[in-house]
């Protein structure tokens, strides 16, 4: 039996592929901004402990520039979340709408959960900046975070499991539940939160580069991030073996015999592979190296959208096991919408684009010696 709910009659105002493209790319980005969330927090935190323990001036300074950075990344997050969620919707809104439902108490915690981390956060990086202990709001917004992953991905297992649904509803029609017992899902949030750390040392090595660091702060960082990304990218291939090993039988296999998926799945695995070259040869540079952190950056890139790819592809092998193929849709495309569209989204990324150039040019003159002096005195 077909367990979704009937297709609503109104033809979609784009073709699939294009849907799907915009899609991945947002999801993408989304994700790479989590991962500079997660990996940026854990590695304050840590930092900020053993800074101290260690009485270790570069770690605290380092875990100073990283959190008073994360309020930001938090508005990156939340603002690229919202592109993919409508595109999935839009595609997949008979599986996820259902989904969301079932969970649906846990679902809308996500709002909540959301302030109370973005709170911590601001709490976190104030804290820092007057000098005062931030270990507490800073965990607490970790916590909160890495609960709203493990939200996200309770729906995006659930909504390709029709087969749970009915007994679901009739356990918890409040939405008091999860997706718990569904092997793929621990693995795959595991996946997903060490996928975190190759992006957050990537970003490290970047900051090493700027201006206005002494030598002593720099070299310690873009080791630190290249240590990281070597470590935490082999940690990740463990994991996605894993997360492949848990899906239902063939669907792995399936999404391996398309062309396309089957290339993203070989380019996640080479750019691992570079990941942790390159690494390695970041920790063992005597000095930041500009070439090497901007190769470890595009390439962990590259990697998020390898492993977004993968996932899409797992998503509809998975769906059209069960009778849902998001390809066999009726399109009614309204090319002058989306032609309005793709121009207001090209605007949208050179105004960011020249935003952010602005705030790069404004930084040596104030905010970065502010920022350095703050983070040298920066304690846990
Ligand atoms: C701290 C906040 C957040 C964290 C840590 C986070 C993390 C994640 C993770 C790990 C996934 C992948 C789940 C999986 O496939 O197993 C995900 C998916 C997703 N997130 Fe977020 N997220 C956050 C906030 C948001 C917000 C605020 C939005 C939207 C407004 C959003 C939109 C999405 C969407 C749409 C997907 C799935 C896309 C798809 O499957 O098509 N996220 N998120």
């Amino acid at each position: 039996m077909n367990n979704f709910p009937a297709v609503d009659q109104i033809p979609l105002p784009a073709p699939v592929w294009l849907l799907k493209a915009l899609h991945d790319l947002t999801f993408s980005l989304h994700l790479a901004s989590v991962g500079l969330l997660l990996g940026g927090l854990t590695l304050a935190l840590v930092f900020a402990v053993l800074g101290r323990m260690r009485d270790s001036s570069v770690m605290t300074e380092t875990a100073g520039m990283l959190i008073h950075r994360l309020p930001n990344v938090m508005a990156f997050v939340i603002n690229l979340g919202i592109p993919p969620l409508l595109f999935a919707q839009v595609l997949y809104g008979r599986a996820l709408y259902t989904s969301s439902v079932l969970i649906g108490t846990y679902w809308i915690s996500v709002i909540l959960l959301l302030m109370g981390s973005y709170y911590g956060l601001y709490v976190a990086a104030d804290r820092a900046a007057k000098h005062r202990t931030w270990v507490a709001p800073g965990l607490a917004a970790l916590l909160l975070s890495l609960t709203i992953a493990f939200i996200y991905s309770n729906n995006m297992t659930l909504m390709l499991h029709p087969q749970s649904w009915g007994a679901m509803y009739l356990h918890s029609p409040a939405g008091l539940q999860l997706n718990s017992a569904d092997p793929t899902l621990m693995p795959r949030w595991l996946f997903f939160m060490a996928g975190s750390f190759p992006i957050a040392g990537a970003a490290i090595m970047l900051l090493s580069l700027r201006d206005g660091l002494r030598d002593e702060l720099s070299r310690f960082m873009t080791r630190a991030g290249g240590l990281v990304v070597a470590i935490s990218i082999v940690c990740q291939a463990v994991l996605a073996q894993m997360t492949i090993a848990s899906q239902p039988q063939n669907v792995f296999s399936t999404v391996m015999n398309d062309s396309m998926y089957r290339m993203f799945a070989f380019g996640w695995l080479t750019t691992a592979l570079l990941l942790a070259l390159l690494g390695i040869a970041g920790a063992a540079g005597k000095r930041a190296n500009a070439l090497v952190a901007i190769a470890v950056s595009t390439v962990a890139f590259l990697n998020v959208v390898s492993s977004v790819m993968v996932r899409d592809g797992v998503r509809d092998v998975t769906l059209r096991s069960v009778g849902f193929d998001v390809w066999n849709r009726q399109v009614a495309p309204n090319w002058s919408v989306i032609d309005l569209f793709l121009i207001l989204l090209l605007t949208a990324v050179v105004v960011i684009a020249w935003l952010v150039g602005v705030v790069r040019k404004a930084t040596p003159a104030d905010s970065l010696s502010v920022e350095v002096r703050s983070a040298q005195e920066t304690y846990v």
